[in-house]
């Protein structure tokens, strides 16, 4: 199950809608009986993503592309990196290229504004993309979270999941990244917790109860 905020931004240009949905908020966060469920709404998620085609791939890249085509579809990278995908609705025309969608990252019962991270392009494109990052800087965002600069971990993505994945796997799907259309896609920046969200985003999350013990 996945909840995504009811009390959200719909059009940030509609001035008159912002201005009421700020003072709705607004109301909202003053009110001392706040229940988080009451800005949530349940969301269907049984869409499947396809991984999009490779465009030109030399002959002797074929058989690692079409595996790194294989594996990315099984990983689900495109659940989180399509536009949509996180509320069942993926943009095929983007498949990859980010979401606009965001990913809450603190606990809605904690934090009445999560912090909220989006899915970042990861299609060759130069500027919005990953056309800039080493074949090792990729492999190293997949296995081990590490950022581009190496200086912080990546939220939200289950790469704890993929340290497992062997080179040859985690090159395979390096190079299908690589030979798949550069989009031309940027999502909003991230959000810290406490600061509202100007994009909408969902909620997946492990929450565990105070003073529980595993023995
Ligand atoms: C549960 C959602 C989710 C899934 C599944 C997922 N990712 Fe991510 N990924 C994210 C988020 C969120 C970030 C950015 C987090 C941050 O900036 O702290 C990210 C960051 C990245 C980055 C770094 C890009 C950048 O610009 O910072 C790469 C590369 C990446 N993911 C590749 C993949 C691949 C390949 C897969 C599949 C094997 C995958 N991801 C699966 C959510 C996901």
């Amino acid at each position: 199950m996945v909840l995504a905020p009811r009390c959200e931004i719909g059009d940030m240009k509609n001035a008159k809608l912002l201005f009421a949905t700020t003072l709705l908020l607004a109301a909202c966060a003053s009110d001392p009986a706040y229940d988080p469920l009451d800005d949530y709404e349940e969301v269907s998620t049984t869409g499947f993503v396809d991984a999009p085609t490779p465009l030109v791939v030399a002959p002797e890249n074929r058989e690692s592309a079409t595996r790194g085509e294989y594996l990315v579809e099984l990983l689900g990278c495109g659940t989180c990196h399509t536009d949509g995908a996180l509320v069942g609705e993926p943009n095929r025309a983007r498949l990859l290229a980010g979401s606009r969608i965001g990913i809450a990252f603190t606990s809605p019962l904690a934090n009445r504004y999560p912090g909220v991270v989006y899915p970042p392009n990861i299609t060759p494109d130069n500027e919005t993309g990953i056309g800039r990052w080493s074949d090792r800087q990729v492999a190293e965002a997949l296995r081990a979270g590490v950022g581009r600069h190496g200086d912080r971990r990546i939220l939200v993505m289950p790469w704890q999941g993929y340290a497992q994945i062997s080179d040859d796997d985690a090159y395979a799907i390096v190079g299908y990244l690589r030979s798949i259309k550069p989009v031309v896609h940027r999502v909003p920046d991230d959000v810290p917790a406490g600061t509202m969200a100007g994009s909408p985003y969902v909620h997946f999350g492990v929450y565990r109860s105070r003073g529980l013990n595993i023995e």
